[in-house]
């Protein structure tokens, strides 16, 4: 089982963004700990970041076919890429959207998601730990069974 774990715009600096609103942990970090997990669950984790809307979309057209589920960080994307959106549909895989803050607690503009409708769910304010719950429950969904 294959697991693209995707981040978009400014999740590179992370670590140097605001620490309360984000994390302290670096994406590296994140990465390496979903990694890490992936072994634990007996899946391969591939992690994939782009400040670019472009090199998401391709790397999502690349890799879907022969990957089982995505779990996707878009960054301010999230709020008005529909082109990303499309991407993400298009792939037919089960998608878990992640937002390190609570996008619903913050500016207006942050509570409007484009992707959500096309994902199987959202986890948004759990910080990094965000992240391991969504490979957990993702591929707990794939695998079936319980705990
Ligand atoms: C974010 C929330 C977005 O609004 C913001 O533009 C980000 C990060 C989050 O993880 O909380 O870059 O997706």
């Amino acid at each position: 089982m294959r697991i693209l774990i995707i981040n978009g715009p400014n999740l590179n600096i992370l670590g140097k963004r605001d620490k309360e609103i984000y994390t302290e942990k670096t994406l590296a970090e994140i990465d390496s700990l979903l990694k890490k997990q992936g072994e634990a669950l007996n899946v391969e984790v591939v992690t994939f970041q782009s400040n670019s809307e472009g090199a998401l979309i391709g790397f999502i057209q690349e890799q879907s076919s022969s990957a089982d589920g995505i779990i996707i960080n878009p960054g301010a994307l999230t709020h008005y890429s529909f082109s990303l959106r499309d991407a993400l549909a298009d792939a037919r895989l089960p998608i878990i959207e992640v937002h390190l803050s609570n996008i619903y607690s913050r500016e207006e503009w942050r509570a409007k998601s484009v992707i959500a409708p096309i994902v199987k769910g959202q986890i948004s304010g759990l910080g990094w730990r965000g992240y391991v719950a969504a490979l957990q429950t993702l591929v707990g969904e794939l695998k079936g069974g319980n705990l």
